[in-house]
C-alpha cells in the first residue's frame, strides 16, 4: 500500500489523473473502474484537457462503472450515467462504457451477467475509488461481506444525507444501488483511491491504519496487492504515520514514480 499526501484536493486530483494517463499512454486497450460522486470531477476534468490538449486517445479503453442508483434511469439527472456524460464521456470517447442498470428488472440477473461482462473483459485494470464518510468503497456500506460481488445494497441514512446535495433533500436519494462488491473490487489489479478533506479524515485513518473489519468496507483493500491511496493533508490528518508516509514518498526511485 502506499499513501500519498499532497498538499490540497486539487493536487491530488492532478496526480490521480496521472496515474490514469500513463496506464492509457502504455496500454490503450486497458479497462479501467470508474467511479463517480465529488471526488473524481477534477480528475475527470484533467482527463478531458489532457485528451483535448495533449491528444490523450481513449478510444480503445473499455470502463466499468462501481455503482448506480436503483430506480433511475440513465436519462435521470441524477443518475450516475448521467454524471459520467457530463464529466467525460460526452467529450472523451472511450471504446465501451459500461455502467450498472439502474432500471434492472432482475436484479441478480444483471449483477451476474456485470461480473461476467467484467470477466470477458479481461478484467479491471486499474480501479479509481472515493471513499465513504462511512468508510464505504462503491456503496458497499459498513457490514458488507468483504468477499461480495456486485449485488443490491441499502444505503445508511448517513450516506443518503451526505447524498443530498445532488438531490434536495436526503428523502430523495434512492434508498437501493447496485454496486460492485468489495470482492469485485478486490479483483482489479491496481486501486487507486481518492480522499479529500476533514470529512474523511476519520475514515481514512480507520481504513488504512486500523483492523480490516467489514464495519469499515475500505480497509479490505489493506489485504490488496497493489493500492496507492492519495490524501489531501485534511483527509491525512488523523494519520498516526503520516510523516513516514511523506518520507517513503519523497525517496521514490525514479522508475516507480508517475509525474
Ligand atoms: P464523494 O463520495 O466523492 O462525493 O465524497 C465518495 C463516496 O461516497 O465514495
Amino acid at each position: 500500500m502506499e499513501l500519498v499526501i499532497k498538499k490540497d484536493a486539487g493536487e491530488g486530483a492532478l496526480s490521480a489523473a496521472a496515474v490514469l494517463a500513463r496506464l492509457v499512454s502504455q496500454k490503450p486497450e486497458c479497462v479501467l473502474g470508474l467511479a463517480t460522486g465529488g471526488t473524481p470531477v477534477p480528475v475527470y476534468r484533467e482527463l478531458v484537457r489532457r485528451h483535448q490538449e495533449e491528444g490523450l486517445d481513449f478510444s480503445r479503453v473499455t470502463s466499468f462503472n462501481l455503482d448506480e442508483y436503483l430506480g433511475l434511469g440513465p436519462e435521470h439527472p441524477q443518475s450516475y450515467a448521467a454524471y459520467m456524460r457530463e464529466h467525460l464521456f460526452d467529450k472523451v470517447p472511450v471504446r465501451a462504457a459500461h455502467l450498472p442498470d439502474g432500471l434492472a428488472r432482475d436484479v441478480p440477473g444483471f449483477c451476474a451477467e456485470y461480473e461476467d461482462r467484467i470477466r470477458r473483459s479481461g478484467g479491471i485494470d486499474l480501479q479509481l475509488l472515493g471513499l465513504g464518510s462511512d468508510g464505504h468503497i462503491g456503496f458497499n456500506e459498513p457490514g458488507s461481506s468483504l468477499a461480495s460481488r456486485t449485488r443490491i445494497k441499502t444505503l445508511t441514512e448517513r450516506t443518503r444525507k451526505d447524498n443530498a446535495r445532488y438531490f434536495g433533500s436526503p428523502g430523495e436519494v434512492p434508498k437501493h444501488v447496485l454496486t460492485m462488491g468489495v470482492g469485485t473490487i478486490m479483483d482489479s489489479r491496481h486501486c487507486l483511491l481518492l480522499a479529500f478533506g476533514e470529512k474523511k479524515a476519520k475514515a481514512v485513518a480507520e481504513a488504512f491504519e486500523g483492523p480490516v473489519s467489514h464495519m469499515v468496507p475500505a480497509s479490505a483493500l489493506q489485504w490488496h496487492p497493489q493500492l496507492t491511496v492519495i490524501l489531501d493533508e485534511a483527509a491525512a490528518s488523523h494519520l498516526t504515520r503520516a510523516d513516514y508516509y511523506r518520507w517513503v514518498y519523497d525517496r521514490k526511485p525514479d522508475w516507480q514514480r508517475w509525474e
